[in-house]
């Protein structure tokens, strides 16, 4: 019977310093387990108690019961503790949260090159007194072709790799020179339009073709347009889009049906002055074509040739993009290769 006391004792001893030494609740609920659950310390000696006789069950019974409920109030009240001082701990936490500690740092996205591209021609022409206006991608042979004085048996059409569809005469067109038409036909001069978008061409696609690409075209008609007014706008975009006021245009013969004279337009390499990989060595690179709107295609779209004359000149975007920025891939554009369109 003494040696049960005596159990007994060092049992709630031992609880108590456990309990006192719990740290978290974790803790505590292990304290918990140990001495309290079913196969807890404390489970053993209730068994025991039955062995004794009556008499001693009168003594050790109520030390036994006195151990679990002490026991049990000591957890309760170090358990309401330990709450207290975690709430303590949240309340100091925030109390001295520093938001400003908290550096978060997003991805920043930025345009896509030609995105920026055409912002920045758009500028420059609005500026000038044009107006940025947009044509179908899928088009009719009619506006790709026939309005641009390329009748059927055109040698010129077959310059033009073309994406036919099933639908006889629909096509996705080759040029933007298709909104010439588009803009004439339902305008009376002075017109003067800028229309970049996308153009598609069946061919095999290398560093400097792709079968889908982005042109611009610009268009001016009043009344005594010529070609001195063409390479005046020509040289001011030019000048303006590579910063370099002293950049020089020169024009060269070129054919395009729908204009007469027919322009190749080149500018002085805004790289050098005596050569450079750019321009081949030669000073000079190709950008745009360009000529006075062939009276033909005045006359399909119902401005009189005879009171009108016009300008137009188209371009590839890419090509003015791969000069400006050294990109010697024309694939890289649609490559959606974050490496590439991170450096714009
Ligand atoms: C034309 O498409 C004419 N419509 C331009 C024009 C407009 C002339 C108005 C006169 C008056 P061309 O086929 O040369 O012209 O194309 C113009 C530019 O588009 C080329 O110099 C090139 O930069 C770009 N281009 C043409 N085909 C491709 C292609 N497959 N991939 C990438 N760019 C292309």
């Amino acid at each position: 019977m003494k040696t049960f006391e005596k159990q007994i004792r060092i049992i709630q001893e031992e609880c108590n310093q456990a309990i006192r030494k719990a740290q978290s609740e974790e803790a505590l609920e292990q304290v918990r387990i140990t001495f309290l659950g079913r196969n807890g310390k404390i489970a053993p000696l209730m068994v025991k108690l039955k062995t004794f006789s009556t008499e001693e069950k009168r003594i050790l019974g109520p030390l036994l019961n006195e151990l679990k409920t002490t026991t049990h109030a000591a957890y309760e009240k170090r358990k309401a503790e330990l709450a207290q001082e975690i709430t303590k701990q949240d309340d100091r936490r925030q109390q001295y949260f520093d938001v400003t500690a908290y550096r978060y740092q997003p991805l920043h996205g930025s345009l896509h090159v030609y995105t920026h591209l055409i912002e920045q021609l758009s500028t420059i022409f609005t500026s000038m007194g044009y107006e940025i206006v947009d044509g179908p991608e899928l088009e009719t042979e009619y506006y790709n072709f026939t309005a641009l004085n390329i009748p059927a048996d055109h040698p010129a059409r077959d310059l033009h790799d073309t994406f036919w569809f099933h639908e006889p005469g629909m096509l996705l067109r080759t040029h933007t020179s298709t909104v010439q038409a588009h803009v004439m036909e339902t305008r009376q001069p002075p017109i003067a339009v800028f229309a970049p978008g996308r153009c598609y061409r069946n061919e095999a696609t290398d560093a400097s073709h792709d079968f889908m690409f982005i042109q611009a075209e610009g268009l001016l008609i009043d009344k005594n347009v010529s070609v001195s007014h063409l390479l005046a706008t020509a040289r001011a975009f030019l000048q303006t889009i590579f910063e370099k006021e002293d950049l020089e245009i020169r024009v060269r013969p070129g054919y395009f049906p729908f204009v007469e004279p027919g322009l190749e337009i080149d500018a002085s390499c805004p790289f050098c002055t005596s050569g450079c990989s750019v321009c081949k060595k030669t000073g000079w690179i190709e950008l745009l074509g360009g000529g006075l709107v062939h009276p033909n295609v005045l006359h399909y779209s119902g401005i009189d040739p005879e009171k009108y004359s016009g300008f137009a000149f188209g371009f590839g975007l890419e090509r003015i993009a791969m000069i400006k920025h050294g990109i010697n891939d024309i694939r890289l554009f649609r490559s959606n290769k974050i490496q590439f369109l991170d450096q714009f």
